[in-house]
């Protein structure tokens, strides 16, 4: 990155945008907007032909997505959506699509934003930001699709209203403190926490899971899994959140290959870093002080297994969020191979008519699928405040070891 562009990015520290002027900024947006992302850079700051931001990609239609789908209940949740960024969370997991939802309100501290994200969602109502949004007291439940330092803090925020929260990952940002006073937020509130950890409901992760309780693969003893996402200049974001981003700090899409399988926890990491030739990834370039573009973490597993787990957004390559396990009775890697004939039914669960799995593999719809039904059947969803926790606090304590040289260092554990 030149220092130009470096400029470009301090502003948007300052004041949550990037510039008017900037041509990075602005592709960044003009692709999410588009539905076909343009990080169309290359690192010698040329232009490639456009192409979705990673994740985003359009998968095909899946014809038999919500066939065998019964409802559970009649009843319609009141929801409000919050956050409309450069990836326009707030209206990507089909809230608005879903037969049990009544979208009733939107909200982004962006007027522009805030519009646009209420026409998308097909709804009347919008707040100037989340604080006002909670007070509203004929919502019930509450997307947090806000910048990633934010989430811990507006979860809190909404729990404290009364209200039922999803948020997106990471649960929280760096800070095991921030985790602590989530957990502790949840808990007291009695009301259902979900994080949006989109590797939980890919078409593989499920049925790693699904032949995983029925035993096919027996004790895991070794998982692998990985975010790799190129970013030789940061896709943009709220006050620069993404500029030198830690990548431990961002550990869910990866760790997820072991906890959302298992419901297991990691409990204890060394990890290792290598300082990274991007310029928005030099300590002095970006606010964390962050030398590291890839952290590869070793884990030990809470069934006594291991792991690895990596995150690189300085390596040109095959992007991915992606994972494999080996198990004492059978391993999986894109197929189970193992000792079982038969594996059980290890499709994702059928979707409401007119709901569209969406982007991450398919996991979108799901998410909002699990969450709603959640609080339709009064019990946990998938990924409670435990599961959110250990994903995300194995991250933070490996960044920690990677600035230790790879020291062991023990996670703290959550179990509701
Ligand atoms: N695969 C995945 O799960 C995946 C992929 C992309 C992004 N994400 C997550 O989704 C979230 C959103 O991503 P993004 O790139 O759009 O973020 P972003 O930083 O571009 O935008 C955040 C938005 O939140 C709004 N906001 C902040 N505080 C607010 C408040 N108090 N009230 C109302 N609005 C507020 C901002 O105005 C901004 O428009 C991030 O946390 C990111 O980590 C997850």
């Amino acid at each position: 990155m030149s220092t130009k562009l470096l400029h470009g990015s301090a502003a948007g520290f300052k004041d949550g945008l990037f510039p008017p002027h900037s041509r990075r900024g602005f592709l960044h947006r003009f692709g999410a907007l588009t539905g076909a992302a343009t990080l169309g850079f290359s690192g010698a700051g040329a232009f490639a032909a456009p192409t979705p931001i990673q994740g985003f990609e359009r998968a095909a239609a899946d014809p038999n997505s919500s066939k065998d789908w019964q409802p559970v209940s009649d009843r319609k949740i009141r929801v409000g959506l919050v956050g409309y960024g450069v990836c326009q969370f707030g209206a990507q997991f089909g809230f608005q699509d879903h037969p049990n939802v009544q979208v009733v309100a939107v909200s982004d501290l962006l007027p522009d934003r805030c519009s646009e994200m209420a026409r998308a969602c097909r709804c009347a109502k919008t707040y100037p930001s989340l604080e006002q949004l909670v007070k509203d007291d004929s919502i019930e439940a509450v997307f947090v699709a806000t910048d990633a330092p934010s989430h811990a803090r507006h979860c809190i925020e909404v729990l404290r209203h009364g209200k039922h929260v999803a948020s997106a990952v990471p649960a929280m940002f760096g800070s095991l403190e921030d985790g602590e006073k989530l957990f502790a937020a949840v808990k007291s509130s009695g009301l259902k926490y979900m994080m949006f950890e989109t590797s939980a409901f890919h078409e593989d992760l499920t049925a790693m899971r699904q032949i995983y309780r029925a035993g096919g693969l027996g004790k895991l003893l070794y998982s692998e899994g990985e975010y790799f996402h190129y970013m030789e200049t940061p896709i943009d974001s709220f006050k620069g959140w993404r500029v030198g981003l830690p990548p431990q700090w961002y550990p869910t899409h990866s760790n997820a290959y072991y906890n959302c399988i298992t419901g297991g926890s990691y409990t204890e990491v060394s990890c290792l870093g290598v300082p990274s030739r991007v310029e928005h990834l030099k300590p002095a370039n970006n606010p964390y002080q962050n030398a590291f573009g890839s952290e590869i973490a070793f884990l030990r597993t809470s069934e006594g297994g291991m792991a690895r787990m990596a995150v690189s957004w300085d390596t040109p390559g095959l992007g991915g969020e992606k994972g494999r396990v080996r198990g004492q009775r059978g391993s999986f890697d894109g197929k189970y191979e193992g000792l079982e004939k038969q594996v059980p039914d290890i499709r994702r669960p059928p979707l409401p008519p007119g709901m569209s799995p969406g982007a991450h593999g398919g996991s979108h719809g799901h998410l909002t699928n699990e969450f709603i039904n959640a609080i339709l059947q009064n019990r946990q969803p998938l990924v409670d405040i435990s599961m959110a926790l250990n994903l995300t606090a194995a991250g933070i304590v490996a960044h920690q070891s990677a600035l230790k040289g790879g020291e062991w260092l023990k996670i703290p554990q959550y179990k509701l």
